[in-house]
């Protein structure tokens, strides 16, 4: 327990890297799996926990792909969504903008509308009951080719006003950004936001090319940018912000060692970094929980923990009165906590 862990759970904060289908938590996953008669290959929630653990991203993905095999109906996205949202209130996230992964539900024959139905319901319920704006991005895996992803994009058409932007996420090895440039166009010329992953396990290059390729909002993960003088001082220029999630980056053995983790030296280069969790429920913690691996790793200052969790609201798709909003709160929230 460290003194700032009060500050960490009290402030206001954003989560912009979050896959809904990476918080299904195994005990949730034997509840549905009972529900839709489905068997799993593992005997008990230990079993499945014990199976969590991977040496690289592809480790991870093989077992998650899985385990959203259990998500079938509406409801399934709705429950799903909704356990993450009340986990994500006691943490103290007041905005959160989720991925989803549609092709990993469509191509074992679940409808689209079932699952943007389920999540968006789940998204409305936050707001009314929680008071948390929940949005969702629609991520195109990227191990599956161009034309899978245009045809998930046509699929969206008529949902358009249930998502706020795509991105892309899955294998990035060996599949860079510019593979998806037509889709992201599309996307882009629909009034959707763009985001991708990039530098997770990828090059650089992979990064500039979702800058100047893609053309996205927002790079999540970016860990591999700082390889590149000169792609760090174009991020820092453009106050491009970088969705970092250390507890993910640990287990996939992205880095060796928390106290290794270069959050604290892309805040030194400038760059507008927001801490996240990616898939929590695979990887041990929420968002409060990464806040609290890095501060006691790399002995975070209080005023870099205001910075990072007031970077979430600026880096947040909201608009300037929600944003201005956000931040006053976040303001008094601050104010109360240092009388
Ligand atoms: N899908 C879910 N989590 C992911 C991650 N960390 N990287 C790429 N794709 C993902
Ligand atoms: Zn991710």
């Amino acid at each position: 327990m460290s003194e700032l862990d009060p500050l960490i759970s009290s402030l206001p904060k954003c989560e912009l890297h979050v896959h809904i289908e990476g918080t299904l938590e195994p005990e949730l996953m034997f509840a549905l799996a009972a529900r839709n008669k489905i068997a799993l290959p593992f005997e008990s929630v230990e079993a499945v926990r014990r199976a969590y653990q991977f040496s690289q991203l592809q480790d991870f993905l093989d077992i998650y792909y899985q385990g959203m095999s259990v998500l079938i109906t509406e409801q399934d996205f709705f429950d799903l969504a909704w356990a993450y949202l009340l986990r994500a209130q006691a943490d103290n996230v007041r905005h959160v903008e989720m991925f989803f992964d549609p092709q990993g539900h469509t191509g074992r024959g679940v409808a689209f509308e079932t699952v943007v139905n389920g999540l968006h319901r789940a998204c409305r319920a936050a707001a009314a009951e929680l008071g948390i704006s929940a949005s969702l991005i629609m991520c195109f895996l990227r191990h599956l080719d161009e034309d899978d992803a245009d045809r998930t994009l046509d699929q969206a058409q008529g949902h358009l006003d249930k998502i706020i932007g795509v991105g892309l996420d899955s294998s990035e090895a060996g599949r860079p950004p510019s593979l998806f440039k037509n889709v992201f166009r599309r996307a882009r010329d629909s009034g959707l936001h763009l985001f991708a992953h990039a530098g997770e396990e990828g090059p650089p290059d992979y990064v500039w090319q979702a800058l100047d390729v893609l053309g996205v909002e927002r790079v999540d993960h970016g860990n591999r940018s700082l390889e590149d003088d000169t792609l760090v001082r174009r991020l820092a220029r453009d106050r491009m912000p970088l969705t970092v999630c250390p507890l993910s980056n640990l287990k996939l053995q992205v880095v060796k060692d928390l106290r290794q983790h270069p959050l604290r030296h892309m805040m030194e280069c400038d760059l507008v970094v927001t801490l996240n969790s990616d898939d929590p429920a695979y990887f041990g913690g929420y968002v409060n929980d990464n806040y609290r691996a890095l501060q006691q790793s790399l002995g975070l200052t209080r005023d870099e923990i205001v910075v990072i969790a007031r970077n979430g609201f600026t880096a947040a798709m909201m608009t300037p009165d929600d944003r201005r909003q956000a931040l006053a709160r976040f303001d008094d929230v601050l104010a109360g906590l240092s009388r």
